[in-house]
């Protein structure tokens, strides 16, 4: 009897501290009840227009051929500057999946996650290109990328994508 009081009031205790730690917490509204406490400062929208979008452009830009009446003049990173920025331009749009696939961004458990991981698969493509200096690969990959982008939209952006690129 003795010893089952004792671990009462040690649980009591113990309960008392738990409360206390919860106290401490707050209430939080955001993110699952058991993830990481993250907060999402934009809507899909926002990481579309301002992460998703300008970084994509770095890769789309970064190779290709313009033709004029004057010739053809071949765009490729001249640089280990201008490698950089493609690379750390898809790293950017490698992550920006897992920011599409955060509770209150996620718009279902099933589609959506697979169109968030296929940006993340075409942009470690790109990664590796880049990585490679390799041009034609990035330039190659970069239509995948573009491929990853318009796959979703055609599923979940209402208004037909026709003021942008993808
Ligand atoms: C997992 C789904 C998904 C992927 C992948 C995705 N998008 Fe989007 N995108 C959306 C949705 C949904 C919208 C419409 C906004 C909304 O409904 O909240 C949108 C809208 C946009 C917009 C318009 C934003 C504005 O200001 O109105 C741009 C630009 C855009 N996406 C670019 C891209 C590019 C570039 C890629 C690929 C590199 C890409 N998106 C990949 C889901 C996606």
């Amino acid at each position: 009897m003795k010893l089952g009081n004792r671990w009462k009031h040690e649980a009591l205790i113990a309960g008392i501290l738990m409360a206390g730690i919860c106290a401490s917490c707050g209430p939080s509204e955001q993110g699952s009840p058991t993830g990481p406490p993250f907060r999402p400062v934009g809507t899909v929208e926002d990481v579309m227009h301002d992460v998703v979008y300008p970084h994509a452009e770095v890769v789309w830009d970064s190779v290709g051929t313009i033709i004029t009446v004057e010739g053809t003049n071949e765009i490729r990173p001249g640089n280990e500057d201008e490698w950089m920025r493609v690379m750390q331009s898809a790293y950017t749009l490698a992550e920006a999946g897992n920011l599409l696939m955060m509770d209150g961004r996620a718009r279902d458990t099933e589609d959506w996650m697979a169109y968030a991981n296929g940006l993340i698969d075409a942009a470690i493509q790109v990664m590796e290109a880049a990585d490679r200096r390799d041009d034609q690969g990035v330039f190659d990959t970069g239509g995948e990328l573009y491929v990853a982008c318009t796959a979703c939209h055609e599923q979940y952006w209402e208004k037909p994508p026709s003021a942008m690129r993808p």
